[in-house]
């Protein structure tokens, strides 16, 4: 039994992706966000692209004004984002990697070989009170390169876990779950705080939501898309109960 309760911060860009496929203002990234945390959302994250295809920067004005529960801002390690980050004062930055071409987040961040672009952007959003989250690959050297650029926490890549549960695939599912266990084991022993996010569904959350070193769990297109068919207050307790479940089995 893991006895410490697991966030779940809701990711809204996608109530923004179809807001936007119309123009206009309707469907309000900021109503289905007061909307997830009256269902039990512990934080709300929005990812303000360099193209703003889904979340524009009224959008996250709006959410730091309106919101009683952290905003954590996802943004590209970008001067502009970081200047954006600097007046906003977010909760919490999770750095992620961007490239304009591919349709979400697709791999993590390459903390290694970026690490000199890295250290003074980290720098001077810690130093402005903002929480730094790395979002990369669950590997133990990833873990040590996090730990040496000084941001307190990552947040681990569940894709390819994901892309294995929904194939169907046991023995690669296993071994996605396995790397993301060993990362989360390592990265916790180097005194970092662990979350993980991309991919996850009420179907594959379960196995990540057990790893006891899991402090937080980021999930976006999933709740949306359930949203349609049970509405988005469902949809999140639906989450949220399926991740009290694995923790406390
Ligand atoms: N965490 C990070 C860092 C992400 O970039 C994303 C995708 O925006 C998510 C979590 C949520 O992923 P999904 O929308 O697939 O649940």
């Amino acid at each position: 039994m893991t006895s410490e309760k697991q966030r779940l911060g809701v990711n809204i860009d996608h109530v923004a992706t179809v807001r936007n496929a119309r123009g206009g203002d309707y469907p309000d990234p900021l109503r289905a966000a007061l909307l997830a945390v009256e269902a039990g959302a512990d934080g709300i994250t929005a990812h303000l692209r360099e193209d703003r295809r889904h979340i524009r920067d009224a959008d996250i004005a709006a959410l730091r004004r309106r919101l009683s529960v952290p905003l954590n801002f996802e943004m590209a390690a970008t001067d502009e984002m970081v200047g954006i980050a600097l007046d906003t004062r977010p909760h919490a930055a999770c750095l992620v990697p961007e490239k304009r071409e591919e349709r979400t987040t697709e791999g993590g961040l390459d903390i290694i070989g970026g690490r000199d672009h890295l250290t003074p952007r980290i720098r001077a959003l810690s130093e402005a009170g903002i929480r730094v989250s790395l979002f990369v690959e669950p590997e133990p050297a990833v873990m040590e390169a996090a730990r040496a650029l000084g941001a307190p926490v990552v947040e681990l890549h569940t894709g390819s876990y994901c892309e294995a549960a929904l194939e169907d695939d046991a023995a690669r599912t296993a071994q996605e779950l396995a790397r993301i266990r060993r990362a989360a084991e390592h990265g916790a022993v180097l005194g970092l705080e662990i979350h993980a996010g991309h991919g996850l569904t009420v179907g594959s959350v379960g196995p990540v939501a057990a790893l006891p070193q899991i402090r937080e769990l980021n999930i976006g297109h999933a709740l949306i898309a359930d949203a349609i068919f049970k509405g988005l207050a469902l949809a999140v307790r639906d989450m949220r109960a399926a991740m009290d479940r694995a923790r406390s089995a």
